[in-house]
């Protein structure tokens, strides 16, 4: 079985959304339009920031991919280091998953960001992060962890640590780790990203549901965590997140995110 792994282009941006929809979601519409907003968001990454996303081929069919920006072009996290790579997800189709495939996408991605590299304007990256945040469908922390990243004590956003060179003992992230805070204010505020579809769409969509049932006509905002960042640093926002009356409530496990929802509304 040949594994091709391929950077994403504006050729091939579709097949990085295929790889992550399955039969049972894809005629869903507000999935659909969740799928409209990822796409737009990963072309824009690439006019401006360059490749953010390799896919892995059998057969000329895209069955993984892994997802990626350069920390410091990641507008929520505030950070004057330049050389830190934000892994956001990486993920390989059910039939596909125990051959490698997984391992071959992150040791492209490693191989890559040891050299000299555009995306850190020709210098190179020494650090992979990503979240260390076990939430709703998103199984992937305890992979990284095997992979040979590690658990460290910044934010848990970013929690995730894999030193592509050696540590310098003096070496830090400069991320705040406490936070989401809370703030003063009525209402329901989404603060959602548009790098996967189901937390661009059917996620917001469906907490806006959930929210007219309870208490109809409570106001809800929708805060792309991408296009309107400043008020996600303020709060040190650094996930999908959904404020009710002031208290944020993290993605977590359906059961007791949509309890803790009603509980504050
Ligand atoms: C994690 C994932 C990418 C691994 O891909 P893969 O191609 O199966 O990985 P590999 O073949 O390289 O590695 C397989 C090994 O990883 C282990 N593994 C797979 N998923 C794991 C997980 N979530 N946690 C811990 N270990 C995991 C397997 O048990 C296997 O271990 P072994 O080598 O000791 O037998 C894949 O399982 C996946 O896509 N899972 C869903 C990830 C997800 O939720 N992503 C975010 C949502 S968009």
């Amino acid at each position: 079985m040949d594994v091709e792994i391929c950077d994403l282009t504006e050729i091939n941006v579709d097949d990085a959304l295929a790889v992550c929809t399955s039969d049972k979601w894809r005629d869903v519409p507000s999935y659909r339009r969740g799928l409209k907003v990822r796409r737009e968001w990963l072309l824009r990454l690439y006019r401006t920031v360059g490749t953010c996303c390799k896919i892995a081929y059998i057969e000329n069919d895209p069955v993984g991919m892994i997802q990626y920006t350069p920390l410091h072009r990641v507008p929520y996290f505030r950070t004057k280091r330049k050389d830190v790579l934000y892994i956001h997800c990486i993920f390989v189709k059910r039939d596909y998953r125990g051959r490698g495939i997984g391992s071959k996408l992150l040791d492209a991605l490693i191989d890559e960001m040891k050299k000299p590299n555009p995306l850190f304007e020709a210098n190179t990256c020494r650090l992979f992060v990503t979240t260390a945040r076990e939430r709703f469908a998103f199984k992937q922390p305890s992979y990284f962890l095997l992979k040979g990243f590690t658990k460290t004590d910044d934010n848990v956003d970013i929690g995730l640590a894999y030193w592509l060179f050696e540590k310098k003992p003096e070496e830090r992230l400069d991320i705040p780790v406490s936070g989401p805070i809370q703030v003063a204010e009525k209402g329901v505020r989404i603060f959602y990203s548009p790098f996967c579809q189901y937390y661009a769409s059917t996620w917001t969509e469906n907490i806006r549901k959930f929210v007219e049932e309870v208490k109809p006509h409570t106001k809800v905002e929708q805060v792309n965590l991408w296009t309107r960042p400043k008020e996600a640093i303020r709060r040190v926002v650094t996930c999908p997140v959904t404020y009710v009356n002031g208290t944020p409530i993290p993605p977590m496990d359906p059961d007791p995110f949509w309890e803790t929802i009603k509980a504050k509304l």
